[in-house]
Formats: C-alpha cells, sequence, structure tokens
C-alpha cells in the first residue's frame, strides 16, 4: 500500500496533465506559450487564441512536430479569435465546445497588449514610471489596452520557438530572483501546481521574482 501511495506521488504522476481540456488566450506568444508548452509537455490538450492566424499555426506546427516523438504529451490546437469582441467569446465557445463536449478543464485570461511605443522608465522613481507609463501613451491606446486586458510590461524578444527571451532586456527596477527575469520553467512549474491542485482556489500568485519585496508599490 504504501508502495502504491509513494508511486501516486511521483511528481510525473503528481503533475500528469491526462486528459486535461485548456483553453489559453494569446498562447501563441511570450507567457501564453509558456503555459501552452508547459501543459503539453505533461499531457493536456491546449487550445490556444490570438488574432494573427500565421503565428498560432506556425507555433502549433512547432510544438506538435515535437510532441508527437514521444508518447504521453498532449496537443496544442490553434483557434483564431479577438478576445475584445463579445460574438468572438461566444463563437470561441461554441467551437471549442463541439469538439471538446465534456468541457473545458482550465481555461488562462492571459491575452494582453503593449503598445503606444512606450519606452522603459530612465530611472526607478515614481515620476519617471509616470511618464513612461501614463504620459507616453495616448487616450487611444490607454483605452484600446484596457479594452482588452491590463497593461504589459515590455517583454523583450523571442527565441525561433517563440519562447520569450529577455536577453537583451535591462530591467529598471530590481529583480532580485533573476536579473534576466522568469522563464518558462517559472511560469510553468505554478500552471501545473494550479491545476493539480484543485484545493487551491482564490488565490493570487506572484511570479516576480521577489519583485514586490524591494519595491513594495509595484503591485
Ligand atoms: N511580460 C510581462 O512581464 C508581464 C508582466 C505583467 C503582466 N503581463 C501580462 O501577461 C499577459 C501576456 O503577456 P506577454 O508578455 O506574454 O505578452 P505577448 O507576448 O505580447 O502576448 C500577448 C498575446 O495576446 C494576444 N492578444 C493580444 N490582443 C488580443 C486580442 N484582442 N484577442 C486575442 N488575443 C490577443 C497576442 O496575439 P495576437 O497579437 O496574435 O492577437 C499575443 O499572443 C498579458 O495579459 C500581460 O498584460 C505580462
Amino acid at each position: 500500500m504504501a508502495e502504491a501511495l509513494i508511486n501516486s506521488l511521483t511528481a510525473t504522476s503528481l503533475f500528469d496533465l491526462t486528459g486535461v481540456v485548456a483553453v489559453i488566450t494569446g498562447g501563441g506568444t511570450g507567457i501564453g506559450l509558456m503555459l501552452a508548452s508547459t501543459l503539453i509537455a505533461n499531457g493536456a490538450n491546449v487550445y490556444i487564441t490570438g488574432r494573427r492566424q500565421d503565428v498560432l499555426e506556425r507555433i502549433t506546427r512547432i510544438y506538435n512536430q515535437a510532441a508527437a516523438k514521444t508518447p504521453g504529451r498532449g496537443r496544442l490546437v490553434a483557434l483564431r479569435g479577438d478576445v475584445t469582441q463579445k460574438s468572438e467569446a461566444i463563437r470561441l465557445a461554441d467551437e471549442i465546445g463541439k469538439r471538446e463536449p465534456s468541457g473545458v478543464t482550465v481555461l488562462f485570461n492571459n491575452a494582453g497588449i503593449l503598445i503606444g511605443g512606450v519606452h522603459p522608465p530612465t530611472e526607478a522613481t515614481a515620476k519617471a514610471f509616470f511618464e513612461s507609463y501614463f504620459n507616453g501613451v495616448t487616450q487611444d491606446e490607454f483605452t484600446q489596452t484596457y479594452a482588452t486586458n491590463a497593461m504589459s510590461n515590455p517583454a523583450g524578444g523571442s527565441n525561433e520557438l517563440g519562447q520569450t527571451s529577455h536577453d537583451n532586456v535591462e530591467f529598471p527596477f530590481e529583480v532580485p530572483a533573476n536579473k534576466k527575469g522568469g522563464s518558462a520553467r517559472d511560469i510553468g512549474a505554478v500552471a501545473l501546481a494550479l491545476i493539480a491542485n484543485w484545493f487551491i482556489n482564490g488565490e493570487t500568485v506572484l511570479v516576480d521574482g521577489g519583485t514586490l519585496l524591494v519595491h513594495p508599490s509595484s503591485w
């Protein structure tokens, strides 16, 4: 009995997402792709949405080809859709509902935009942040941003797998854990814990490398 218990508590067993169906808005890039790649690595089937069909299709092709080489991996499914449109939310829900009659296990409302050519603050002062993030955007950009999501931070570039890279980014504030910011492993580990553990509910989990500890007003 103890052996069976121990076997059920291995990391592979705890985080086996076979049978999990996930939907990730904005899942073709950045943090959404970090989530999507972690989930398929552990057996989930993941619908990724976004406005650019070509981006979704390229990512789906690359990751599904890689996943198909190992039994037990999940798959990505690309679905174009715009989260700012109510009609699109209904259309996507209908489309996914037809393909997944047993329902969806988890939804990540991740899609977001950073527009207006915002330049990072020149120094870590309230005045510099106000100049960049408030004065730096027009009313139209401000409205569009909040029609989509909360403000996005400059995320850096992405590599050939579409994963975000912070190699050339200088953060204008201190990130205690890591000067280069978080990775797919940091985002993926949190996602696995939240999906696998059905007793965690209503929590806000900060994946900020301890930034809040040194910049208490950053949240
Ligand atoms: N990166 C950070 O440091 C950071 C920090 C705090 C919060 N966040 C939040 O985390 C989320 C992801 O950020 P990220 O850095 O990964 O950004 P990202 O790489 O720019 O990804 C954003 C994704 O959202 C999609 N999207 C944008 N507008 C959409 C719309 N109207 N309908 C459907 N999809 C849309 C984009 O695809 P299309 O352009 O093809 O539509 C893209 O795939 C955002 O909500 C952001 O606010 C990020």
